[in-house]
Parts: structure tokens; C-alpha cells; sequence
């Protein structure tokens, strides 16, 4: 990335904004569709960590399906042009309403997480004169050795359905007339380190596979969700996340049975390093044994910070200084939460300074919100500016 070429433009632009980059975003596209076919893998672009049409557009054209949490979601996939065939549906409280619009649209897949969600689509399905492909999100219980607000395949996280409860859920499934079970549905958190996870994760649908085969069950479509991380220090040297390896450890370690087709669901992966939110310098103010900087985006234009602890890159794109500075990069909202930054080293940093706060392409502008009846932040995108 670099910055140097849209400054003219960025000192234009009322602060705070999202910037896209979509050479990066292409890139990242490329790569990972890449390593994609290489292996013959199926994937799903989990459209929670970022919504933007411009970005759903170049996903939808690189080939990728969605992956949706709500029938909102299925519906802008729908409208976005996404083949109806290469949507799937995952969620632990679907409403009726969404489950409906699921049915109208035909989607590829809804991945159900208990018993009585499965009777309920099979009712309404029923009544709509359908049949719902289904997958049975499968909680392996396993710590993705992450933050504990995205973990999600622990036996005691609210997500899928456990071991013992499966030959309750293969009675029910064979009682109901409007359900076609397709196929295995996991996904057991988000910005996983550790390759051992997935090799763990592996092992776990392994054996699911064998319960399976010892019913005589062989199921089409293995899918093994999102999760993969990228470099939140240093996105700018690495904005890439090792794919041909995540890749090939499944590759190596996944029993895949004959016909089975893989499927992932990435977010994260493929758009946080082409996301930046740029903002402005409105005050350096003096603390005890510590200066702030106080920015004009807040955690209510990125959130992951004060609800995570998350920790981003921030540069000073516009400072020339060659003396470095250490501070604490705040935004204006009233909660001591409001903070990008501790102790952060900078180029010294004057009031009308731009800010970039690096990797926010993922799960930021999409979860920012009108607190303290702020305004939201556009969205500009490279090459345009
Ligand atoms: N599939 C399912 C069913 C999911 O729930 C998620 C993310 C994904 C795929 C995509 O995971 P990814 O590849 O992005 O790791 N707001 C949090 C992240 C929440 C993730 C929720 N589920 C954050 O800012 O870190």
C-alpha cells in the first residue's frame, strides 16, 4: 500500500472515512482462488466481515458463493447476483422470516445448528411446497486458541450440535419429509494463529466421518468454515495469509471420501488488509507521563479494540517529522474504551494530522454504528480516488 499516492486526495476528504484499496483486494482474490482450484475446494465469502457492494461485486465475480448469518444476508447475496446455488446459511437463532426468504431464493444450503430449528424448516418448507438441503453444523469441541469473543466450537459455546445429541437429530431428520441432509457444516472461530487447529479440526470431522460411515451415511459436502488470521502487526509488509499452507494442511489431513466435495467459508482472510479507516488528528493533549492523540474516527466507526482488545497498525501518513513520539491514540466517544492505541510510536503528530488505522478492511466499517449520534463513516475506494 501505498499511502503516498491518494494523500492529495485523502487531505480532500472529510475525515473519518473507510479507504478500499481493491488492487490489494484483487490480489488477495487471485491468491486465494489460486490455491483454491489447485486442491478442487468449494468456497463461500462470509459476507458478515464486510458488506460493501463495491467489495461484493469483485468477490462475486472472482467466483466465490456467500455465506450468510441472516436472511438479510441472503437476500443482498441474491440481489448482488449470487447464484442461488452457491449460497449457504448458518446462524443459531434463523427466524421464520429469514428462514422463508431462504426457501424463496433456493439457496444452496442452510447449515442448522439443533434439533428444533431442523423441525421448523422442515414445517415451513412444508408449507412453501419446498425441500431444504440442510448441513448439520457439527460442534467439535475444540479451542481455536483465540480471543474468547470468536470462539465458537467449545461444547459449552452456544454454536452447532454436539456428539450426542446426532442420533436424536438423524431420527428427527428422517421423520421429516421436507429435509435433504447434504452434508457437515464446522466453523470454530476466527483469526486462528495456530495451523494445529485445523489439523485438530480435521481429526474431529475425521471421526464425525466415521460415526457417520458406521450408518452407512457418506455425505456429499464437508465444510469446514472460515477462521484462517491475518497479520494485524504487520499488514503492510504481509498482507497476505498463508493459504497454500492452511490449504495443504487440510489437504493432508482430511479424510475426503470419494465424490466429497471441501467447502470454506473466508471472511477475515480476504478482505481486512485492503480496508484502512483514515481520520484526523484533532488534538495532541498532554496526560500524566503520557501524551494522546485524539483521533476524529471513534470506537463507534471500528469497534474491535474496545470490544476485543484488538490490536492495529496505526501510521501517520502525512507527518514528515523525523522524530519519533510514543502515544496513546484515542477517539472522541465518551468511554475510556474509545481507544485505538496504547503507547503507540509515531512520527511526532500535530493537530490536522491523517491517521491510518491499518487491517480494518475485515468486521469494521461493517459493525460501526451511530453511537453518541455520530455520523457513519463513507467509504472511498481505490482506483478511483
Ligand atoms: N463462517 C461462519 C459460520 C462464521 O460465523 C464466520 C465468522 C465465518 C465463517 C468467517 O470467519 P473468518 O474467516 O472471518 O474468521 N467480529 C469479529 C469476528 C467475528 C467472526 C464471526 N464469524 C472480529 O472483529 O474479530
Amino acid at each position: 500500500m501505498q499511502f503516498l499516492r491518494y494523500i492529495n486526495a485523502f487531505k480532500r476528504l472529510e475525515t473519518p472515512f473507510y479507504f478500499y484499496d481493491l488492487d490489494i483486494l484483487d490480489q488477495t482474490l487471485r491468491l486465494y482462488t489460486k490455491f483454491l482450484r489447485k486442491y478442487g475446494f468449494k468456497a463461500h465469502y462470509a459476507m458478515k466481515a464486510n458488506a460493501n457492494p463495491r467489495i461484493l461485486e469483485m468477490i462475486h465475480r472472482s467466483g466465490l458463493g456467500a455465506d450468510c448469518v441472516s436472511g438479510n444476508e441472503v437476500q443482498l447475496a441474491l440481489d448482488m447476483g449470487f447464484d442461488p446455488d452457491t449460497i449457504v446459511y448458518a446462524g443459531v437463532g434463523k427466524s421464520d422470516r429469514e428462514i422463508r426468504t431462504a426457501l424463496q431464493g433456493d439457496i444452496f444450503c442452510f447449515n442448522c445448528e439443533s434439533v428444533p430449528e431442523i423441525r421448523v424448516i422442515n414445517d415451513l418448507a412444508s408449507q412453501m411446497g419446498k425441500t431444504a438441503r440442510i448441513s448439520l453444523r457439527l460442534n467439535p469441541n475444540i479451542d481455536a486458541q483465540t480471543n474468547k469473543h470468536i470462539t465458537t466450537g467449545r461444547s459449552k459455546d452456544k454454536f452447532g450440535i454436539s456428539q450426542w445429541m446426532l442420533s436424536e437429530v438423524l431420527e428427527v431428520i428422517a421423520a421429516c419429509g421436507n429435509i435433504k441432509l447434504i452434508g457437515l457444516h464446522f466453523h470454530i472461530g476466527s483469526q486462528i494463529t495456530d495451523m494445529k487447529v485445523f489439523e485438530k479440526l480435521c481429526d474431529k470431522v475425521n471421526g464425525f466421518q466415521r460415526w457417520f460411515g458406521q450408518r452407512d451415511i457418506c455425505l456429499e459436502h464437508i465444510n469446514l468454515g472460515g477462521g484462517i488470521a491475518v497479520d494485524y502487526q504487520d499488514p503492510l509488509g504481509n498482507p497476505f495469509s498463508p493459504f497454500e499452507t492452511y490449504f495443504q494442511t487440510i489437504d493432508d489431513k482430511l479424510e475426503i471420501r470419494k465424490g466429497q466435495k471441501v467447502h470454506f467459508e473466508p471472511g477475515r482472510a480476504l478482505v481486512a488488509q485492503c480496508g484502512f479507516l483514515i481520520s484526523r488528528v484533532l488534538y495532541i493533549k498532554a496526560g500524566k507521563g503520557k501524551q494522546f492523540a485524539i483521533l476524529d474516527a471513534g470506537m463507534n466507526d471500528m469497534i474491535r479494540p474496545a470490544l476485543y482488545g484488538a490490536s492495529h497498525a496505526i501510521c501517520n501518513i502525512t507527518s514528515v517529522s523525523e522524530k519519533q513520539e510514543v502515544y496513546d491514540v484515542v477517539g472522541p466517544v465518551c468511554e475510556s474504551a474509545d481507544r485505538f492505541g496504547v503507547a503507540v510510536t509515531m512520527p511526532e503528530t500535530d493537530r490536522g494530522d491523517l491517521v491510518a488505522i491499518c487491517s480494518a478492511g475485515a468486521y469494521g466499517q461493517v459493525m460501526s454504528m451511530r453511537y453518541n449520534q455520530r455520523d457513519l463513516a463513507q467509504a472511498y475506494y481505490s482506483p478511483d480516488l
